[in-house]
């Protein structure tokens, strides 16, 4: 029995594209073989990830100026290629006289990189960048726990880039409006939102996504980018992480993650067959919506996160029990019960506590009534 998966990722993943990818397990487009089985640089791959680029760019709108790489390494190595790539070549941008050994002090970065901290993963990334630029926060809503986005200074004007995480998936928020940079690139990490909604590609000079929780499985990161920012890596980065040689060799520098790139592919037919981004944001807000809704009556639960901030994919809530104590209590027993009935995942991250629904695309309306029917009854029972 298939159950509703509430992960926040590595996350369920739409029915027909599982049932699809078990039919072709053993012979994918009537070659004989497995996409797992062949060569990344053969004729019975080669349309496998050119739809699955063709099909991104379609439904993301991707303008014909930015280029689409499929790379491993997980967001994570983002956090790390972005300001190495961007904010870490030599003053004039050919990065060949700033490779020499020894360059690793703050005085030595020739570049500013700014950063906007509304979460862990958003601290993580600024934390990577200090390594290779000089880093400024912008701002910080780590004073209320990352429960709202900051407003912005001007971002100045001599920034490489500047660095938002537009969904931050273990609190809950998103960014509602997008910063206005001026001619400062913005880059953002939409590991939690991509093709949640419909967003403007062309707002962005860099944006990045791991694949595990709206696109497929682990093992494949998407980053999109503005060819004009392409090719001003230092000469001493590693040729794995210099987007310019990933571009070049169209993400077959290397082995790329094969069977992540044509399950993505089929996750994006699927997409594209309930109607886009505008169809699955319209679906999205209907999910989410319930279950805020459930929470702002409850008396039991309610949502830590400031009501203009609410992230559509991730729905933190807590139980309004003052006692530290008897919230754990409550938080184990509801996760117990919850996934007795057929509701698992649904613990918060280890680093806030709470519940968290994740609701990505591929979660079902119906997955979400459930949900909201298990929380109804979990409270009128408690209340008896
Ligand atoms: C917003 C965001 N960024 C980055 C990461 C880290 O991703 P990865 O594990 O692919 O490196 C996560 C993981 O959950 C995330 O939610």
């Amino acid at each position: 029995m298939r159950v509703y998966n509430f992960s926040p990722g590595p996350s369920a993943l739409p029915l027909p594209v599982l049932e699809r990818a078990a039919a072709e397990m053993t012979d994918a487009n009537g070659t004989g073989q497995s996409v797992m089985e062949m060569s990344h640089r053969s004729g019975d791959f080669k349309p496998i990830i050119e739809k699955t680029e063709a099909l991104l760019r379609e439904l993301m709108g991707i303008p014909a100026n930015y280029k689409v790489l499929f790379l491993q390494g997980g967001a994570s190595l983002q956090f790390s290629m972005i300001p190495l790539n961007l904010a870490a070549g030599d003053a004039a941008g050919t990065g060949a006289a700033a490779g020499t050994a020894g360059s690793g002090t703050a005085a030595a970065f020739a570049k500013k990189a700014v950063y906007v901290e509304t979460g862990v993963w958003a601290k993580k990334a600024a934390d990577e960048a200090v390594k290779y630029a000089a880093v400024q926060t912008l701002a910080s809503s780590a004073d209320k726990a990352y429960t709202y986005i900051p407003k912005i200074p001007a971002v100045p004007e001599d920034a490489a880039y500047c660095h938002i995480t537009l969904n931050n998936t273990i609190v809950g928020t998103k960014w509602t409006e997008l910063p206005h940079t001026g001619a400062v690139p913005l880059v953002a990490d939409i590991s939690s939102c991509i093709l949640s909604e419909p967003l403007d590609v062309s707002r962005f000079g860099l944006l990045y996504a791991g694949a595990q929780k709206n696109l497929g499985p682990a093992g494949c990161t998407v980053v999109i980018l503005r060819e004009d920012l392409i090719g001003s890596a230092p000469a001493r980065t590693p040729a794995l992480l210099r987007y310019d040689i990933h571009v070049q060799e169209g993400s077959m520098y290397n082995t790329p993650p094969c069977y992540g790139i044509y399950i993505i592919g089929l996750v994006l037919e699927w997409l594209k067959g309930l109607g886009g981004t505008g169809a699955v944001a319209k679906l999205n807000r209907e999910k989410a919506e319930l279950i805020y809704s459930y929470l702002e009556k409850s008396a039991l639960f309610y949502s830590p996160v400031e009501k203009p901030f609410r992230s559509l994919m991730n729905i933190p809530f807590v139980p309004r029990a003052e006692d530290p104590e008897k919230r754990k209590a409550l938080e184990s027993r509801f996760v117990k019960e919850a996934a007795a009935a057929g509701l698992v995942n649904l613990a918060g991250h280890r680093l806030v506590g709470g519940m968290r629904a994740s609701v990505y695309n591929a979660m079902p309306l119906e997955g979400v009534q459930a949900l909201v029917g298990f929380m109804e009854k979990f409270e009128k029972e408690r209340a008896r």
